[in-house]
């Protein structure tokens, strides 16, 4: 057994199953903060004290508890060199097609948010079926081995075009449907609910992929005017932090789409803009603008914004098959796109 392996094991027995395993965690607290959301010792370390306040428990308590959590799974104040292998642990996930996956750097990234967004037909919504496919590849095969949790707000998650893109790639269609949890959010509130509520989900099934699509469209159409835009963004931004803070805690890929508008009054630069403004912009990492073109089945894909990785585009399709590439000989040679 290698030394790293046995540290793993150490850190596995050190950990604490239950939220009513840490110390000050009786269980009538325990059943508060699971109403609060807080199913599980992961997300509790990556709560805030004021969230824990409706719970009814002092400050002090608050913070005893979120920092028990933090030790029991080995999430303290770290030093530089340990952040680098808390970087170590990101995986890469596969979206299909080895060209967008060389844009990204060689796949979606653990740990943060991948923000997808275009205009209808633009291809979000099948890389996010592709993604739960894909998810499931073992790690060789640019997959990660688990399940996905699909919340879908604008209902359309279809499970047929799942087994489509199961089949292609030889896996079980049978098994990869049931490794996808599914839920429909109603309104903008529902769907905050759901993901405040996903923990416990994420945690028994191995989750290793979430996706939101569409992240903006209930918001959009519930806050409208200007005297709701600050509300509109404020409950925005608690809802990715909320999956910013799921994904490092289960170290898996967070997928949220939006759409774009146009902004007629701009007279410099793409007057196609995703919604949620900066919020949005500053909370998903990664950001990819997806185009259609005058080709039928491809599409573009150009990465507008990551923290490391330099702008760039590249050319995919969406056929029977799901998301693939474009073959040499059938990329177009004009640049009508
Ligand atoms: P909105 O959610 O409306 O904003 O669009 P979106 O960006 O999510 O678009 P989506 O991912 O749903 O892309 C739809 C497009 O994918 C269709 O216009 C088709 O071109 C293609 N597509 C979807 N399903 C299939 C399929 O089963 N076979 C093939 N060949 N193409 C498909
Ligand atoms: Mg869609």
């Amino acid at each position: 057994m290698s030394e790293e392996h046995e540290e793993n094991e150490e850190l596995k027995k050190s950990r604490l199953e239950y939220l009513e395993d840490l110390p000050g965690i009786g269980p009538a607290t325990a059943q508060k903060l699971k109403e609060l959301g807080f199913h599980t010792v992961e997300s509790l370390a990556m709560a805030t004290v004021r969230e824990l306040e409706p719970a009814g428990i002092s400050e002090k308590k608050a913070a005893a508890i979120i920092s028990a959590a933090r030790a029991s799974i080995g999430v303290t104040f770290v030093r530089a060199d340990e952040l680098l292998k808390m970087r170590q642990n990101v995986l890469r996930l596969t979206t299909g097609s080895k060209a967008v996956d060389r844009l990204l750097g060689g796949g979606l990234e653990t740990q943060t948010i991948t923000e997808f967004y275009g205009e209808y037909g633009s291809g979000k919504s099948q890389i996010c079926h592709q993604l739960c496919v894909n998810v499931q590849l073992p790690p060789e095969k640019g997959g990660l081995e688990g399940a996905a949790l699909y919340i879908d707000t604008e209902n359309t998650f279809r499970t047929e075009r799942i087994v489509q893109m199961a089949k292609h790639i030889g896996l079980n269609p049978e098994e990869v449907v049931r490794n996808i949890i599914y839920a429909e959010a109603y309104t903008s509130d529902h769907q905050m609910f759901l993901l405040e509520n996903a923990d416990e989900v994420i945690k028994e099934n191995n989750v290793k992929l979430i996706i939101v699509d569409s992240l903006t469209a209930h918001f959009r159409s519930e806050y409208i005017g200007r005297e709701m835009l600050a509300s509109r963004q404020q409950r925005l931004n608690k809802h990715m932090h909320k999956l910013i803070r799921l994904a490092r805690a289960f170290n898996a890929v967070a997928v949220v789409t939006n759409q774009v508008m146009a902004k007629p009054d701009m007279f410099f630069g793409d007057p196609i803009s995703p919604v949620g403004g900066h919020i949005v912009g500053h909370t998903s990492h990664t950001r990819v603008y997806l185009r259609k073109t005058a080709h039928g089945p491809v599409r573009i894909a150009r990465l507008v914004s990551s923290p490391y990785l330099p702008e760039g585009e590249e050319i995919f399709k969406i056929t029977e098959n799901g998301i693939e590439d474009v073959a040499e000989e059938e990329k177009p040679k004009s640049s009508g796109r």
